[in-house]
């Protein structure tokens, strides 16, 4: 009887070598029409955008305009940094000649930017954080970018985008780069979660993680205590249990990308609830939020508003803001359990006088 082929070392490691980003979607899709093609090479030019923005940064400390701030403050009306700007540039760049993405909403542009050339053919459109945990950057510690990818739907004929205002389930890809000690991009086309570690030495992202399933439940929270004199009265009893009851560890990094991936992989809930300053939250809905909820879903967890899942969210306009809690499923639903309670309490109070 043969026995099976087992295959050599150097086998494996070309096998695993080859498993890129554009291989590994069609692998996901099991075909190659022109949908397939078309993700594919949507998320290698992302891939490309991450190894800019990576190799930029891994410099920063060495060049003249790379770090600091521009002196210009953004449509969300905060500083902007030189980075932000740069990698801004990026992804609009990737994008020009692709025939892919006629539009490019992001958190550093009030409006959306368009690819004339792309715009007959190219149907997708990029929403994207160029850079998140701006606030990091300077000081060498992890910041990441966000992006999903969208359909057009209709003509858009007043440059209006207005077709982007719909649920984040209308997303068809999300994901996050990470520049962290190593450059991860983690994505979803909505067949799992995988993640890619970046092979300086190959200039590729080479499959790291196939289908990330985020625990039941975790130990950390993730959220800026600073903010407790700010929030709802839900909130604070969450975190008053949190302090008072063994298990729990808190971990907060002020870069969303990197405190997601923890959560990701090791389970517990990240969150930034509404606060006196910004009832809505600080996070934005289009391009932070709701591709961090399509990821946390298809790794078996749940983000929610507190009171709503994000990704039935439906905005109003394009830099809309939304409290976020997102992480594992039991962690996620003791956090709106609290929320719930104060609401009934409240209730019951108004209906006594
Ligand atoms: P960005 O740098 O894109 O503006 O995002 C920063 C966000 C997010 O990354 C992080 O979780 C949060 O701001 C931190 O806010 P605080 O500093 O208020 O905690
Ligand atoms: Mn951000
Ligand atoms: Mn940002």
């Amino acid at each position: 009887m043969v026995d099976s082929y087992q295959p050599l070392d150097h086998e494996l490691a070309l096998d695993r070598d080859c498993t890129t980003l554009s291989r590994h979607v069609f692998q996901q899709l099991q075909n190659f029409g022109p949908d397939a093609q078309d993700l594919s090479a949507l998320m290698n030019r992302i891939a490309l955008a991450g190894k800019l923005v990576a190799r930029r940064l891994s410099r920063a400390g060495l060049m003249e305009g790379v770090l600091g701030f521009t002196g210009e403050v953004n449509v969300q009306g905060e500083t902007v940094k030189k980075m932000d700007v740069y990698a801004n540039e990026v992804f609009i760049s990737v994008f020009k000649q692709s025939g892919l993405v006629c539009r490019l909403a992001s958190e550093e542009m009030e409006k959306p930017y368009y690819i004339p050339e792309n715009c007959p053919i190219g149907r997708y459109t990029l929403v994207y954080d160029p850079i998140d945990g701006s606030s990091n950057i300077d000081t060498n510690i992890n910041v990441g970018s966000i992006f999903a990818i969208r359909q057009q739907q209709g003509e858009d004929l007043d440059d209006s985008a207005s077709d982007l205002l719909q649920s984040g389930r209308q997303q068809i890809a999300a994901g996050y780069i990470l520049y962290g000690p190593s450059t991860m991009l983690v994505y979803s086309i909505g067949k799992g979660v995988h993640a890619f570690t970046l092979d300086p030495s190959l200039g590729e992202f080479i499959l790291s993680n196939e289908n990330i399933q985020t625990p039941e439940h975790g130990p950390i929270y993730s959220v800026n205590e600073g903010n407790f004199w700010q929030w709802d009265e839900g909130i604070r009893d969450y975190i008053r249990y949190m302090h008072r009851h063994e298990g729990y560890t808190a971990r907060y990094s002020g870069a969303l990308v990197g405190d997601f991936h923890r959560i990701l992989f090791q389970g517990g809930v990240f969150l930034y609830p509404g606060t006196v300053k910004k009832p809505e939250g600080k996070l934005r809905l289009l391009y932070e939020s709701a591709p961090l909820a399509f990821l946390a879903e298809q790794a078996g967890g749940r983000a929610s508003t507190g009171t709503q899942d994000i990704l039935d969210v439906i905005p109003e306009k394009l830099h809309q803001r939304t409290p976020l809690i997102v992480g594992s499923r039991e962690d996620v639903a003791l956090v709106e359990s609290f929320i719930q309670e104060r609401a009934r309490e409240e209730a019951s109070v108004a209906v006594k006088t």
